[in-house]
């Protein structure tokens, strides 16, 4: 088999590409180590950006998307047991638009299928090759058999745990990485939301997020030990934590119901630079990892696709290696911009035994000066409905 480029993954960061790509006319093939009912089975955070929402409205996957989706104007930070809004619209102009990731990868996937492009799920032993020269290739075994696909260039978007990264000589790349002490449980229920926009809060005992997917599905977390795993966690406890994180006037209003998917992740910032070696490049979460505080993740992986896109076409159309040469730098300074702001909102809203009381009194006194200026709420603002590319 032979395509230009071959895309490894198929979460957002390689089907995005692909209807990029293809648009540009550019041929494309995902493998996927996986099945297509596993990949939709990952529920993951569900806030766009402007910006993203851009890139779904371009390649024409987001009818679903501005039907069932939520416009949101603003999102709060609770502390002190006081809800304050940040005004999205009001000091950054934009807005953004609640809607599960799951779900643009459904019709991402759905767009793949109707334009007749190839993936290959459930490809095992995926492998890539002689990256480093202008052959490179990409290996796979499908229902026992073995598959070469001969391609141009080869796109990483693989995820955290994939082939391509793994597969780099050793000190050929660096990485920095910080783990957090502590994770998410979130569960998910058929329940209204508690509010009709997001809540983030800050409180003694631990970090809490309100947030949803529809008018009576709700998605709430609470931040919970590593050492935790479900079992410790019956609905009641779960429920009875959530309210005593949030305030009180919305602890009362707070409508529980069975969990239909809970679950703990960890908390990882993480980015592995550069994102070029020959001819395989990284996109999305292959290159970094951020943690859920601010729902970078899959906006950050847009923004690298939108650069690598841009970078292929640019190559094939306008016959340019320019874009190809500046993709890893051009990412990275809009990656590690989201991973500060991430990282800044989880130091900001989680509790950290190991900072003590004095740390407790600084983030109090960040929040309190966040809502006392114009200019702080302004840059927490900027930087939750996306940076510009
Ligand atoms: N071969 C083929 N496919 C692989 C391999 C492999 N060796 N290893 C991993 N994959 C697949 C995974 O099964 C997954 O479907 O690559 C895909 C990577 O998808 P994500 O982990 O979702 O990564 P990405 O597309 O970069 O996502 C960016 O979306 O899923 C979220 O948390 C993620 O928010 C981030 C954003
Ligand atoms: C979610 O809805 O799952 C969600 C929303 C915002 C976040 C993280 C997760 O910051």
């Amino acid at each position: 088999m032979r395509t230009q480029v071959a895309i490894i993954g198929s979460g957002p960061s390689g089907l995005l590409l692909s209807l990029m790509l293809a648009k540009a006319g550019i041929d494309a093939i995902i493998v996927e180590r996986k099945s297509r009912d596993y990949v939709l089975s990952r529920i993951r955070a569900g806030v766009l950006e402007r910006g993203s929402v851009g890139f779904f409205d371009s390649v024409g996957v987001s009818d679903r998307l501005h039907a069932e989706g939520y416009v949101h104007e603003g999102f709060a930070l609770s502390f002190n047991g006081h809800k304050h809004r940040v005004d999205l619209q009001k000091y950054a102009g934009k807005t953004v638009t609640v809607y599960g990731q799951t779900e643009i990868t459904r019709d991402m996937m759905d767009a793949r299928l109707e334009r007749g492009l190839t993936t290959i799920y459930e490809a095992d032993d995926v492998a890539i090759h002689d990256f480093d020269t202008a052959n490179p290739s990409v290996t796979y075994k499908k229902d026992g058999v073995a598959h070469t696909i001969n391609c141009d260039f080869i796109a990483g978007c693989d995820g955290f745990h994939g082939v391509c990264r793994e597969s780099l000589p050793a000190g050929s790349y660096e990485t920095f990485e910080r783990i957090y002490p502590f994770g998410w449980l979130g569960i998910l229920s058929r329940t209204p939301p508690v509010d009709h926009e997001l809540i983030y809060a800050n409180h003694q005992d631990g970090f809490a997020l309100c947030s949803m997917r529809s008018a009576n599905l709700s998605r709430y977390y609470v931040q919970c030990p590593l050492t935790d795993t479900v079992n410790d966690w019956s609905d009641n406890r779960f429920w009875d934590t959530l309210r005593a994180r949030l305030p009180a006037e919305t602890a009362e209003s707070l409508i529980t119901g069975p969990s239909i998917e809970k679950s703990i992740a960890p908390l990882r910032s993480f980015v592995a630079e550069p994102l070029r070696f020959g001819r395989l490049f990284m996109a999305g979460d292959a290159a970094h990892i951020v943690p859920p505080t601010g729902a970078k993740g899959l906006n950050l992986a847009t923004g690298d696709v939108y650069y690598l896109s841009q970078a292929l076409i640019g190559y094939y159309v306008d016959k340019s290696e320019k874009a190809l040469d500046t993709y890893s730098n051009k990412a990275l300074a809009r990656i590690w911009k989201a991973e500060r702001f991430s990282w800044y909102l989880t130091n900001l809203m989680h509790t950290f035994p190991e900072n003590g009381a004095f740390g407790r009194k600084m983030q109090l006194a960040e929040l309190g000066y966040v809502f006392s200026s114009d200019a702080a709420v302004t840059s927490i603002a900027e930087n939750y409905v996306g940076l510009p590319y």
